[in-house]
């Protein structure tokens, strides 16, 4: 276990994201891809503490924080995800027929193989923080505040060059035993990180020609 980080401000004036900075963080958000092919190199690990410390500055309900980092590391606690992964992939593609089996059987879902650094992320659902704030009708804030900081997260390393490729085909019951973690801890997301093989502005998804992107969901209902 890492000793957290105390989270001074980064600039104690309020900063002009002007006209540039705007058009650059759009860029961002646009050119942020889910990365299934890494690079083997190494990532410094004083990159991943300051990710660290960025994404801790992550919204979440109550500021609870509630958001628990799992690295890992070793390569048998790796096989036993990756093959936690295999099983859980292959039941996913028997929910498919004829030419959509196809297709899937040649999606890239995971960059497990090759990336570097690999976290398991939990929610910490008997956070004492925040002391309720916000979560009393609905507890489930406390994992959204998770999947917040992931997004934070996925644009801070982003704009270091960084690939984060989410996985979520896991038997979430079997990672969080093989992980050992405490009983109050729900299993939220396995990310993978490093150098990323290749950049692209569209979703591996759209371009393997499984979903395009739409625009439902762009439209907004007024009442
Ligand atoms: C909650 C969540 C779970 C995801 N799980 C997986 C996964 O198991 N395997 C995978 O290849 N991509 C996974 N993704 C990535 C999405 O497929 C990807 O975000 C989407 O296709 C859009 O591509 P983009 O992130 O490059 O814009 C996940 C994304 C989210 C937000």
């Amino acid at each position: 276990m890492t000793e957290p980080r105390n989270n001074a401000p980064l600039n104690a004036e309020p900063p002009v994201f002007d006209a540039a900075f705007q058009q650059k963080f759009a860029e961002l958000i646009a050119w942020r891809r889910d990365v299934r092919r890494f690079r083997p190199d190494a990532v410094d690990p004083a990159l991943i503490e300051h990710l660290l410390d960025l994404a801790q500055l992550a919204p979440s309900v109550g500021n609870s924080q509630p958001w628990r980092w799992v690295s890992v590391d070793s390569a048998a606690m790796r096989v036993k995800i990756r093959e936690n992964f295999i099983r859980c992939n292959e039941s996913a593609a028997s929910a498919y027929q004829g030419e959509r089996a196809a297709q899937y059987a040649q999606l890239k879902l995971e960059g497990m193989d090759v990336a570097p650094r690999q976290f398991a992320l939990f929610c910490d659902r008997a956070t004492p923080q925040g002391l309720g704030v916000g979560r009393q009708t609905m507890p489930e804030a406390l994992d959204y505040s998770v999947v917040a900081m992931i997004e934070t997260f996925w644009l801070a390393a982003r704009a270091l060059g960084l690939g984060v490729g989410w996985v979520s085909i896991l038997d979430p019951e079997a990672a969080t035993a093989a992980l050992e973690v405490p009983a109050e801890w729900k299993f939220i997301a396995y990310l993978c990180v490093g150098w990323p093989v290749e950049e692209h502005v569209d979703p591996e998804l759209v371009r393997f020609n499984w979903q395009n992107r739409t625009s439902v969901g762009r439209g907004v209902l007024y009442r």
